[in-house]
Parts: C-alpha cells; sequence; structure tokens
C-alpha cells in the first residue's frame, strides 16, 4: 500500500431477509416530515411503497411524496425535489429505489443550502457544508449508491451527464438491503448491474501496480460476482446468489477496496456521455464500451491484465506469452457479458453514428488511466463499439 488514505464511512447497513423492519427504529431518529423519494412505480407493484408506508403511519410521520424519479436522473427533477425540501422543512429524505433514486436524493440533500447546485457541486466540485439528512431501502442493485456519496445528474439542456462525491454528511445515515426486494428487477436491469458492478471493480483494479492489498479484494470480489451472476440467471430467486450480487454490489464502490490506489474511470466518464445523448441504462452502456477500451489500453498496464487473466478468469499461462495470457483474458470478459446477456453494440442503445463524436469531445479525460486518452482515441473506442 503506497498510497496514504483516510477511511471513514458513516452509512449504517441493514441486510437481510425483512431488514425494511429496523425502518421504524431509525425513523426514531429523526423530525415528523419525511420526503419519500421513489421512481416510476416499480414500487407500487411490488408492495415495497405499502409496507414502508404502513411503518411511517405507525410512526405518525408526515409524508411528502417526491415520485417519478427517472433513470439517469435529471437536474431539473433535482430541483423540483429540492422545492419540496425548501416548503415542507423536511427532516428526512427516504430515497426507496435504485441508484437513480438515491443519487437524486443526496443531491437534493446537499442542493437545499445553495443557490445553483450544478454549478457548485458538479462543475466546481465544492464539498456540501450542509445537508439534510438521507435514508435508503434499495431495490435494485448495480451502483453502490446505497454507501456513498455518489450523487450522477444529468443536466439536459448541456447535454452532460456528470458525478460529483460528496463527503461523509451526504452518505445515506442508514441503507436498508432486503436481497428479495430486487427479485422483480426485470432481467435486463439485473444484468446492467452486475456489469456496472464488474465495472466499477475493474476501474479500481487497473490503476497503479503496487502490491496494493485492495487488489486482492477486488479479484475476491470479482471471482464471486462471475459466480453468483450464473447461478442468477439460472434462477433469479436464487437468495444466495442475490444476496451475494447485492453486497459485492456495495463492498464495489463504498470506497473500501479503491483505497491506496490511482483508479482510472475513464470507462464511466464515456459512459456518462453515451447516456447524455441516448438515455441508455448505465451498465449496459459500460458492457458495451468495455472490451474495445481495454484491448486499447492493456499494452500500458500489461502486467496486471496478465494478473487479472490469471486470478480472476483462471487463464491457463503456462506456455503463453504474458500478451497471449492478457488477451485471452480480455477475451474471458467478452465471453461473461455476451453469456450474461448484457449489451454488446451501441446501435442498439440508440446511438446513432453522428452521436459518436460529440459523445468522444464531451466525454471527460481522466488522468490517471494506464493511457491518459485523447478525444480521437475515445472516438476510435466508440467506432469499434457501435457494431459491436
Ligand atoms: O423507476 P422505477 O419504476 O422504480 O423502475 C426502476 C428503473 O426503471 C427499475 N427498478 C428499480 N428497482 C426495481 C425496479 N423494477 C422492478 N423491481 C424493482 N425492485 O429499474 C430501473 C433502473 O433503475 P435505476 O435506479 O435507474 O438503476 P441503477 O440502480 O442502475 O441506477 C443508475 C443511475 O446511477 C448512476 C448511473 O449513472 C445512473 O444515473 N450511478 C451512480 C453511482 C453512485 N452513486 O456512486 C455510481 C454508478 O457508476 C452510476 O454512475
Ligand atoms: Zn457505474
Amino acid at each position: 500500500m503506497k498510497g496514504n488514505f483516510t477511511f471513514y464511512n458513516p452509512t449504517k447497513i441493514y441486510f437481510g431477509l425483512n431488514s425494511v423492519g429496523n425502518l421504524k427504529y431509525e425513523l426514531d431518529n429523526y423530525g415528523p416530515n419525511i420526503l419519500l423519494a421513489y421512481g416510476g412505480g416499480s414500487i407500487k407493484k411490488n408492495g415495497i411503497y405499502d409496507k414502508v408506508m404502513e411503518i411511517l403511519e405507525s410512526k405518525e410521520k408526515k409524508v411528502f411524496e417526491f415520485k417519478d424519479i427517472m433513470p439517469n436522473p435529471t437536474l431539473a427533477k433535482l430541483l423540483e425535489g429540492r422545492s419540496l425540501c425548501l416548503e415542507n422543512n423536511i427532516d428526512l429524505i427516504l430515497a426507496v429505489g435504485g441508484g437513480s433514486v438515491i443519487d437524486c436524493a443526496k443531491g437534493v440533500s446537499a442542493s437545499v443550502f445553495v443557490d445553483d447546485p450544478w454549478e457548485e457541486f458538479w462543475l466546481l466540485n465544492k464539498p456540501a457544508t450542509k445537508a439534510i439528512p438521507v435514508g435508503a431501502i434499495l431495490t435494485m442493485v448495480g451502483t453502490g449508491s446505497e454507501m456513498n456519496g455518489g450523487s450522477v445528474i444529468t443536466n439536459e439542456e448541456e447535454k452532460k451527464k456528470k458525478g460529483h462525491v460528496f463527503g461523509p454528511n451526504v452518505f445515506p445515515r442508514f441503507s436498508i438491503l432486503d436481497p428479495t426486494y430486487t427479485y422483480t428487477v426485470s432481467k435486463y436491469q439485473m444484468c446492467s448491474g452486475i456489469f456496472d458492478i464488474f465495472s466499477h471493480l475493474m476501474e479500481q483494479y487497473f490503476s497503479g501496480d503496487d502490491d496494493n492489498v485492495s487488489d486482492y479484494l477486488i479479484e475476491g470480489l470479482m471471482k464471486s460476482l462471475i459466480n453468483s451472476t450464473k447461478l442468477a440467471l439460472k434462477n433469479p430467486k436464487d437468495y444466495e446468489a442475490r444476496s451475494n450480487i447485492m453486497w459485492i454490489s456495495t463492498l464495489a464502490l463504498n470506497t473500501l477496496v479503491g483505497l491506496g490506489k490511482d483508479q482510472d474511470w475513464e470507462v464511466h466518464s464515456i459512459e456518462h456521455q453515451i447516456s447524455a445523448y441516448t438515455n441508455c441504462s448505465h451498465g449496459m452502456g459500460l458492457s458495451v464500451i468495455s472490451p474495445a477500451y481495454y484491448r486499447h489500453i492493456y499494452k500500458y498496464g500489461l502486467g496486471k491484465f496478465y494478473r487479472f487473466a490469471v486470478n480472476v478468469f483462471e487463464v491457463n499461462p503456462l506456455g503463453k506469452s504474458v500478451d497471449d495470457v492478457a488477451k485471452e483474458g480480455l477475451n474471458c470478459l467478452t465471453e461473461f457479458i455476451k453469456d450474461s446477456d448484457m449489451v454488446t453494440n451501441l446501435k442498439e442503445l440508440g446511438c446513432t453514428k453522428d452521436m459518436l463524436i460529440k459523445i468522444a469531445v464531451s466525454s471527460d479525460i481522466e488522468q490517471t488511466s494506464y493511457k491518459v486518452m485523447t478525444a480521437d482515441e475515445i472516438y476510435e473506442i466508440l467506432l469499434e463499439s457501435f457494431e459491436g
């Protein structure tokens, strides 16, 4: 571990079957006014809304609804939530949903205290000095938003989707993770979330080359994810598999496994712009461009790609060159994507050829990648990913 770090994660996790029962105890810590943030209605169909409302009512809370938070939440939606908080003296924002709902709730919680949240946080990257407490009930797995300070917001006017990482005062105070709450997620969204997790692990793994314990943790999480994915695809109600995936997802982006590492995040930067243009599902955007991106950069981190092949995908290195083993590992990644029915080309996400250059020039360039990209290189990667 060459890098210094401070590790502080204040989110309390309630994990497991019926863990929603803990909500009633948590509610004692907050005043009467609750902003209930949720998405387009899945929680009404699967009964989670009724369950949560029953608990809120038993605690005599006054509920203000902040609904229809869309996948890839927009700045306009965030400002709507901000107004609701300002008008109603909100004591707790309770986010019930996936990454989009939780991200939006966290963004709102800090935006209440500033005049121009987009500029303050997403453009100028300033810390939030104050925030309304947020609690989360997770219904879709993938982003890790339930235990981190991330909030990814799309500014539709500027065609820019951007993440901001808030400090511990914006992390959810508590998050409730019941794996059975994810059973009603469609196969498409389940696979999208799984690739999002895999990508978070790769973004942190493919960076720096010291003997870092974080890399060993990541390899273990990747192997467990590959194993559990196979089982969940066979039987989406395999509790052990779905619970493993849920916890791997949280561990993959609660800041633990990135400690002491540079980290990359270029795949995410490119995907965010694909999403800004197509409104695609985040994980599927990542699954489309990852193979081309890693083929493009593997030579700059050859030793690590060799290690990935051998330790994660169990490629037998005997009698093969380092380069061949590294490439075989990347082929295994592509196979994993195909076998898991993830999307493999940009066309399928609604991307048109004339969008590619716009996506390339508007993608943020990360400075800690094995190979720092140019807009031309991003364009090449997009072209390669266009037809798959
Ligand atoms: O809106 P509803 O009706 O609830 O439907 C949602 C949505 O359509 C549905 N869904 C969620 N739980 C369900 C369910 N359907 C049936 N049963 C359930 N139990 O799933 C759809 C997708 O939900 P969404 O929240 O958009 O997915 P996800 O969790 O993948 O979140 C994606 C957002 O998170 C951002 C992404 O960029 C994207 O905006 N990210 C946030 C990060 C963070 N905070 O650290 C990091 C990630 O890299 C990512 O960028
Ligand atoms: Zn992600």
